[in-house]
C-alpha cells in the first residue's frame, strides 16, 4: 500500500503549499456523505488540521462503492487538487480514484449534530475526531512543543524528575500510595504495617511536583525547567481539578521573587503569542464556537503588564468590597477561587500575581520575610480559570529552614537529608515556579472544564480508557 504518499489537510488549506492540478492522495474519515444523481460530495477530516477537504465525484454511478460509504468511514481518495467551485473553500478535490478502508454503520455515535460536552466524556475514546477536541488535542501538542523551545533557547536545561518518590513536597498529603503489597496480606511487623518489605523498602507515592529535585539540579546546572505529569488525590470535584496533570516548574538559581515574577510574565506572554500565531486556525475556532472574547483576551494579556499586588494588600481590597463572598475575608485566610475571580475578573481585568502570603497557609520551602508573618510565595491569576501559576524563592538558608519546619510542626527531619545538604554547601538564593500546563490548556483554548482538555482525564471516580 502507498499511505505514506499522501498528502495531509493541512499542507493544502492552512500552509497553501500544494499547487493546483497536483495528483494527490487523501486518507482520512468522511464527515458527510451527500450523493445525488449528477454528483457525490464527501467531506473528508485527516485530522491535521481544523477544516475539512471536499472531494468532488462527478459521476457517482462510476462508484458503487459510494453506497457503503456512511459518515465516520476511513478511506482513501485519489485525484486531482482543484480550485473550489462551491462556497466556503478555496480547494476541492476532483476524485479519480475512491477506496472504503474502514466501514463505520449507521450506529457511528458522531453523526454530523453537536453534541454535549457531556455526552462527549463518556465516549473519550472518540471525541478527538469532534472539531473541539481535534483543535484541544493539536494546540495542547503545539504549547507542548513552544514551552520547550522557551526554556531551551534562554538556556534552561530540561530535567526529569522521578514520578516515584517518597517524599510530600507540597506537604498537603493528597498521595497516591505506591505499593507492591498484596492488600489482602500486608506484612506487619510490632502491629505496626512493615514498609521495609515494601518494594522501595519504605513508603513510596506519585509524585504531586518535582520541585525539590529541581532545586537540586537548579543550584548545580543554573537554570532548569521540568516538565512532566504529577499527581494529586484530593478530593475536589471542581472545573479546575484533575487527579493527574501536567506541571511546567522552572528553577532559577541566583533568583529572587522578582526575578520569578518576571520570568512567569515572560513565559505567559510568549505561550499566548505562540498560540494566536502558531495555532491560528484552531483559536478562530474556540473564538467562534468557545469564547468570542478569547482572541481579545489573549491580546489584552499580552500588551498590558500582569498586575502586582501583595497579599496584605489584595485582601484590602477583598474586604473594602461590597461584593458578598461565601468565604469571609480576612488576613491569613487562604484565597478562594470566589476572591482569586474578584481580583482578576473584577478589579484589575486582567491577569494579577499575588505575592507575600502568610506563612501559616505556604509550604516549608518558601523564604521566609524578616518579620515571619509572610513567605516570599506568588501566585499568579487569571481571569476566568483562576490561579494558573504557584511559585516562590525558597529558603536558602539551613538555620531558618529548619526553624521553619519546626515551628509548621514537621519534627521528623531525617527524610530531608539531601534537601539540607544543597544548604549546606554552597548555598544560593534561587527561586521558581510551577505552571499547570492543563489549566493554561483551559485558559488558551477557552474550555471551561479541565476534563475537556485533557485526552483522557482521570478525576474523582473516573480513570476509564
Ligand atoms: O501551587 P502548586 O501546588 O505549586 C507547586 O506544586 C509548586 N511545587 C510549584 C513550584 O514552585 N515549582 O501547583 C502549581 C500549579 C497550580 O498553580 C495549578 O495551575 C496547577 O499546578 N495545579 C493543578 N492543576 C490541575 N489540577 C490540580 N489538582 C492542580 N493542582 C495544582
Ligand atoms: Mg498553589
Amino acid at each position: 500500500m502507498d499511505y505514506k504518499v499522501r498528502t495531509r489537510v493541512r499542507q493544502i488549506v492552512v500552509e497553501d503549499k500544494i499547487p493546483v492540478d497536483s495528483q494527490i492522495t487523501i486518507l482520512g474519515l468522511t464527515r458527510t456523505v451527500r450523493i445525488s444523481k449528477n454528483v457525490a460530495f464527501i467531506e473528508i477530516n485527516d485530522g491535521s488540521c481544523m477544516t475539512s477537504i471536499q472531494t468532488v465525484i462527478p459521476e457517482p454511478e462510476k462508484f458503487p462503492v459510494l453506497d457503503k460509504i456512511l459518515t465516520g468511514a476511513a478511506v482513501r481518495v485519489k485525484g486531482k487538487l482543484v480550485t473550489s467551485q462551491g462556497k466556503g473553500q478555496k480547494y476541492e478535490v476532483a476524485v479519480e480514484s475512491l477506496d472504503l478502508i474502514g466501514e463505520a454503520g449507521a450506529d457511528y455515535p458522531l453523526q454530523k449534530k453537536r453534541h454535549s460536552f457531556e455526552f462527549l466524556r463518556e465516549i473519550a475514546h472518540l471525541r478527538p475526531r469532534t472539531n473541539t477536541f481535534g483543535a484541544v488535542n493539536r494546540v495542547r501538542s503545539r504549547l507542548a512543543y513552544a514551552i520547550h523551545k522557551y526554556y531551551q533557547d534562554r538556556g534552561f536545561y530540561y530535567i526529569h524528575t522521578p514520578v516515584i518518590t517518597a517524599s510530600d513536597c507540597e506537604g498537603a498529603g493528597d498521595l497516591f500510595r505506591v505499593t507492591t503489597f498484596d492488600l489482602d496480606a500486608v506484612p506487619k511487623k510490632e502491629g505496626k504495617i512493615d514498609w521495609e518489605s515494601d518494594f522501595f523498602a519504605t513508603e513510596a507515592y506519585l509524585t504531586v511536583s518535582g520541585q525539590l529535585e529541581g532545586e537540586l539540579l537548579a543550584t548545580a546546572l543554573g537554570d532548569i525547567y521540568t516538565f512532566g505529569p504529577t499527581f494529586r488525590a484530593e478530593n475536589s470535584n471542581t472545573t479546575r481539578h484533575a487527579s493527574e496533570f501536567w506541571m511546567i516548574e522552572p528553577e532559577m538559581a541566583w533568583a529572587e521573587l522578582d526575578d520569578n515574577m518576571h520570568l512567569a510574565e515572560d513565559f505567559l506572554k510568549y505561550l499566548f503569542r505562540f498560540a494566536l500565531e502558531d495555532c491560528s486556525d484552531d483559536i478562530d475556532f474556540f473564538n467562534k464556537w468557545i469564547d468570542k472574547e478569547l482572541i481579545a483576551t489573549l491580546e489584552g494579556c499580552i500588551k498590558f503588564e500582569f498586575e502586582r499586588i501583595s497579599y496584605t494588600d489584595a485582601i484590602k481590597l477583598l474586604e473594602k468590597s461590597s461584593e458578598k463572598f461565601e468565604f469571609p475575608v480576612k488576613w491569613g485566610i487562604d484565597l478562594q477561587t470566589e476572591h482569586e475571580r474578584y481580583l482578576t475578573e473584577k478589579v484589575f481585568k486582567k491577569p494579577v500575581i499575588v505575592f507575600d502570603y502568610p506563612l501559616d497557609i505556604k509550604a516549608f520551602y518558601m523564604r521566609v520575610s524578616d518579620d515571619w508573618k509572610t513567605v516570599r510565595a506568588m501566585d499568579v491569576l487569571v481571569p476566568r480559570v483562576g490561579e494558573i501559576i504557584g511559585g516562590s524563592q525558597r529558603e536558602e538558608r539551613l538555620d531558618v529552614l529548619k526553624e521553619h519546619l519546626k515551628r509548621k510542626g514537621i519534627t521528623d527531619l531525617e527524610p530531608f537529608g539531601w534537601y539540607f545538604d544543597i544548604r549546606k554547601w554552597g548555598t544560593m538564593p534561587h527561586a521558581g515556579f510551577g505552571l499547570g500546563f492543563d489549566r493554561a490548556v483551559m485558559y488558551i483554548t477557552g474550555m471551561a472544564n479541565i476534563r475537556d482538555v485533557q485526552p483522557f482525564p482521570r478525576v474523582p471516580r473516573w480513570a476509564k480508557f
